[in-house]
């Protein structure tokens, strides 16, 4: 079983990564396998709502890693998206690529355990938070909880690994993600029915 981790930050080893492979390390102690993508700082494109990912299953555009975290997060069993807080909200990257991936190909991620976990120097980590959680709430994923919202404080990897407590949080959010995935994985072999959804109202108040 393997748990796609979502590094949003452009830094490749920042404070962002640095929670992200404590969840990483705490999910291997309990057996599960990951996979880590990093978003990089090169341009990423926002959702042109041109509609072609709902004939085709793909983005329209492909020179940026929204595809390759769609196709990845559909064979994942779970998911872990990180981001660093620009001005109280996820970055603006982070958010244009979660964007692509979710629209009109959420159904394939639904059953999928999924957590946002935020990075700031000081605050809006818990808006952030927020923020993220919405992708997986209109995508029928469960959302993993920890101890607290899942944040670490930091402007430094250094500074992170004196985070205590937000290292604490995402070691117990990674234990409490891989039981969910077990506990998902032992309901399937005991043939346990997933949800069959109902086809979808779509309504936009007005009458
Ligand atoms: C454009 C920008 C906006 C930021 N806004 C905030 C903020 O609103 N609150 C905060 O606490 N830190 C803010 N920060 C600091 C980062 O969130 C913080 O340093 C974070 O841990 C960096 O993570 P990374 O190393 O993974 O990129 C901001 C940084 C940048 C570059």
């Amino acid at each position: 079983m393997t748990i796609l981790l979502v590094n949003g930050s452009p830094h490749a080893k920042g404070c962002t990564f640095t929670a992200l492979d404590t969840v990483a390390k705490q999910l291997k102690k309990n057996g599960l396998k990951t996979k880590l993508i990093h978003i990089g700082s090169k341009p990423i494109r926002g959702c042109i709502a041109c509609g072609k990912c709902a004939k085709t299953g793909r983005c329209t555009f492909d020179d940026d890693p929204a595809n390759e975290v769609a196709a990845a997060l559909a064979e994942a069993q779970g998911l872990v998206v990180g981001s660093p807080v620009y001005y109280a909200g996820p970055n603006a990257s982070v958010c244009a690529l979660l964007d692509r991936v979710f629209f009109r190909k959420n159904t394939q991620y639904a059953f999928k355990p999924a957590a946002a976990v935020v990075s700031c120097r000081r605050g809006g980590a818990s808006a952030s938070f927020d923020r993220l959680n919405k992708y997986f709430t209109i995508s029928r994923m469960p959302v993993v909880a920890s101890q607290y919202w899942n944040s670490v404080h930091g402007n430094s990897p250094a500074e992170v690994a004196q985070d205590k407590e937000g290292l604490q949080t995402m070691r117990t959010l990674a234990d409490n993600m891989a039981w969910l995935v077990k506990c998902i994985a032992a309901g399937d072999a005991a043939g346990i029915p997933r949800p069959v959804p109902e086809p979808v109202e779509v309504t936009n108040f007005i009458r």
